[in-house]
């Protein structure tokens, strides 16, 4: 493989496995490691650039494996050290490049710093590797503040000796103190670690919480909302976590190549550079998408506002649909009306209010959902820009909705409690076959319900069909790969709102009809197709590709 090229990351196509829902070549229901490496032919046939790994290290599972127990090790139910490093040696020898995740925000509550910090006590060295208080109200009963967790409820925990701790996720995901050093350090082993074991670069979690302005008097939940996100925020996006990124900067930059980093940041857009410059982490995702209807004029202005973003700081920007947290892209756009969460993402309600099909869910227009978003996917991967692409969507997938209540995983769903069905919709294990116990992806289980609809979609039906998603995924990647070129595009004036057309500067021309009518295209240079084209036109809710004349 090719070591020496520091500009991979720049437009590759990134695809996201979620190693415990990929393939399991143990049989135990969860995938693993080793079948990731199984499946390494169908990744190169796929023709990816790199795989993000989302974590496989020890977990309790509190949070799908982002409460981690261990960074420098693998779950033993996925596999060990050894088998992540023949894993990579396979990754690396189909020249496909490896990114793992690092969840630097919070530890799990097995975490062996977080058990000697409830044995050590209060005022200990263990202790402040977390953010502990003392409650208020008398005998300390009540939580410190009344902050709230991004899963819902309160982001305090009580120790039993009457201490408190801060958790801005789940109860068993107890923040880290960054202002420790310990702390520090140990995450730079951790960087080591892995990219000493080959690991070609990190996608880091939660990036813009780390550090945290945790003196006194805490502000109440109502002060911290009212307060400007301008960097001197108490708990989020704060100036001085760039000084953790610079220090990691130096260790990437020590190797050759370089690691790389993509920050997982919401932040304001504004502030997104700073994540996103050389002298941090190097590139940051860019969510808009995944908040954006199917619509021509959301889509151009994202992207036109996401090349400049990404010009200004010298990186490259991400393309992202779907991925495992939120609903799957050909779902989202087969619903009548998405319902949003409180940040504005899509979230499918509980109750009476089942949006999705299959049944129980009549309101989700799932061939209409599909075509839309293979017309979208078209669109995003001839942009200028890495694409990360998230398991399945490749098979078209939709949504599993249909999950009973008892099988859920998702503290989200939990918490809420039951009023948001959580993630688990998008994170059921992968079919690989028509038939069989669980579509191939295992021996007979699977760790979430698949349902029966999966074998139609599963790589094996996909593969026998010229018009299938899989087919189309792997046409796109590999002209992809020709096609790339100098980072740039000009938009060209189709004459209608509802239309999209572009160029990129080697020919290659794209045209996206994101209208229901068809657009009149007068053209025999089509070398790629979201939907059947008929001579002369682009049908609605459709993209094409056409080569250079
Ligand atoms: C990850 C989530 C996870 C959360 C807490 C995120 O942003 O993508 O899956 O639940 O961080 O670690």
């Amino acid at each position: 493989m090719t070591t020496t090229d520091a500009t991979w990351w720049r437009q590759a196509a990134v695809y996201q496995v979620y190693p415990r829902s990929f393939a399991d070549a143990d049989g135990d229901g969860i995938g693993d490691i080793a079948g990731i490496t199984s499946r390494v032919p169908y990744l190169a046939r796929l023709g990816i650039d790199a795989v993000w790994l989302s974590p496989f290290y020890p977990s309790a599972l509190a949070d799908g494996g982002y409460d981690v127990a261990d960074y420098r090790d693998v779950d033993p139910r996925l596999g060990t050290l050894e088998d992540f490093d023949a894993m990579v040696a396979a990754l690396h020898a189909q020249d496909i490049r490896v990114v793992v995740d690092i969840v630097p925000n919070h530890t799990s509550d097995q975490h062996e710093w977080f058990q000697e910090a409830l044995a050590a006590g209060p005022g200990s060295p263990a202790r402040d590797r977390y953010i502990f208080r003392e409650g208020t109200g008398p005998g300390g009963a009540e939580a410190p503040t009344d902050w709230e967790s991004a899963f819902g409820g309160p982001a305090w925990d009580r120790a039993a000796d009457g201490q408190w701790y801060l958790h801005n996720f789940a109860v068993e995901q107890p923040d880290l103190n960054w202002a420790n050093p310990e702390v520090r350090d140990d995450f730079v082993r951790t960087l080591r670690f892995w990219s000493d074991r080959g690991v070609d670069g990190f996608r880091i979690d939660v990036a813009h919480m780390l550090t945290k302005d945790m003196s006194e008097p805490l502000p109440s939940r109502a002060e911290l909302d009212a307060m400007p996100r301008d960097g001197a925020h108490p708990l989020i996006d704060r100036d001085d976590v760039h000084e953790v990124y610079a220090e990691w900067r130096q260790v990437f930059n020590s190797y050759d190549p370089p690691r790389t980093a993509v920050a997982e940041a919401w932040v304001d857009r504004a502030r997104i550079p700073l994540y996103a410059r050389a002298e941090s982490l190097g590139q940051a995702f860019n969510f808009d998408l995944l908040e954006a209807d199917f619509a021509a004029d959301q889509f151009r202005r994202i992207v036109t506002e996401n090349l400049e973003l990404a010009a200004s700081s010298g990186s490259s920007t991400t393309w992202v649909l779907s991925n495992h947290d939120v609903v799957r892209h050909a779902t989202r756009y087969g619903l009548p009306h998405p319902e949003r969460d409180a940040d504005g993402r899509p979230a499918l309600k509980h109750g009476n209010e089942w949006l999705l099909s299959g049944g129980r869910q009549p309101r989700l227009d799932r061939a209409g959902g599909l075509r839309r978003a293979r017309a979208a996917t078209l669109f995003v991967l001839a942009l200028p820009g890495s694409a990360y692409l998230y398991q399945g969507e490749e098979l078209g997938l939709h949504e599993v909705a249909e999950l009973d209540d008892a099988d859920r995983q998702d503290p989200t769903f939990f918490r809420s409690p039951g009023q948001d069905l959580g993630r688990d919709g998008c994170r059921v294990p992968l079919p690989w076959t028509r038939t069989g116990g669980s579509f191939g992806f295992g021996a007979d289980g699977a760790h979430l319900p698949q349902p029966a609809w999966f074998g139609q979609c599963s790589v094996e039906a996909e593969e026998e069909h010229h018009d299938s998603t899989l087919t189309l995924y792997r046409r796109a990647l590999a002209l992809r790969r020709e096609l790339q070129s100098v980072e740039q595009l000009t938009w060209i004036d189709a004459g209608r709102a509802d239309v999209l057309w572009f160029e990129r500067p080697n020919g290659w021309t794209v045209v996206a009809n994101f209208g229901t009518e068809p657009f009149p295209l007068d053209r025999a240079d089509i070398v790629l197709a979201s939907t059947d084209v008929p001579i002369g036109v682009v049908p609605g809710e459709s993209t094409v590709w056409l080569a250079s004349r």
